[in-house]
């Protein structure tokens, strides 16, 4: 199977990398450092150095895969940020979390998507549970809440533009790395290996959903 990982330097994207790895499959995986690069290539993986927040260095993604067929892509790459309603966001605060979770998603899908058909393959987003409308209740990690809910539309609304393709909305759940902290519930281990699994079993019925690490639907968005 051909993997492709965008933003997968460390933490959950690394750990994808290492577990599709462990299972035989190629992995293609990007980083936008030197120390992130050299880190997949131990593990064995091909590697791409891009910065998703920079269109210009994501703009080579496409022509760089010519030909490839990817069966299962995830956009990783993400940032976190806090605050809340009391106090409007920079410009500058705005811009690098909505130009990480957002723009780079948005920048990915066209050069990536016609490789994920050509294989019938499967695009994830690595989202979170913080971008579910229908349950916010607090204003807390107000910039993250906003991107992670347009970065749900922003796949949901590309679904039928790729019909060959199964794109998904998918919640890593609370996860020990440098974002989660220590006090997460669930390693990161536990958590890309259920990602993984769920990856395995979804079918084309499950196309533009919202889903758990587990493979649980959200019952809204
Ligand atoms: N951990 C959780 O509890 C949790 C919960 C829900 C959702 N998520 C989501 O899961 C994804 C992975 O998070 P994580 O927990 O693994 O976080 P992490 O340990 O902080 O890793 C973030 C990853 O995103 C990469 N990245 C950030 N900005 C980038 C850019 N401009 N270009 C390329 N790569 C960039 C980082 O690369 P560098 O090393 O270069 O910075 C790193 O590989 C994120 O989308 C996050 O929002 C995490």
């Amino acid at each position: 199977m051909n993997v492709l990982l965008i933003g997968a330097s460390r933490g959950i994207g690394l750990e994808f990398a290492r577990q599709y790895l462990d299972a035989g499959d190629r992995v293609i995986a990007t980083a936008r450092d030197a120390e992130g690069l050299a880190r997949l290539n131990e593990l064995g993986a091909e590697t791409l150095q891009i910065d998703v927040s920079d269109p210009a260095s994501i703009s080579g993604l496409s022509w760089k895969l010519d030909g490839e067929k990817i069966d299962v892509a995830i956009y990783v790459a993400g940032v976190w940020s806090t605050g809340g309603a009391l106090s409007p966001p920079t410009r500058e605060a705005f811009d690098h979390v909505m130009h990480t979770n957002v723009l780079g998603a948005m920048q990915a899908l066209p050069q990536v998507a016609p490789w994920v058909e050509e294989a019938g393959g499967k695009f994830a987003f690595i989202t979170s549970g913080l971008g579910q409308i229908s349950t916010a209740q607090s204003s807390y990690a107000w910039t993250y809440r906003v991107s992670k809910a347009a970065l749900n539309m922003a796949v949901v609304a590309a679904q039928s533009d790729y019909p060959k393709a199964t794109f998904i909305a998918l919640c890593p759940g609370w996860v020990q790395t440098d974002m989660g902290g220590a006090g997460a519930p669930l390693t990161v281990e536990a958590s890309v290996g259920a990602m993984r699994a769920t990856l395995a079993k979804i079918t084309r019925k499950d196309k533009a959903k919202f889903l758990h690490h587990d493979g649980q639907p959200y019952p809204s968005w």
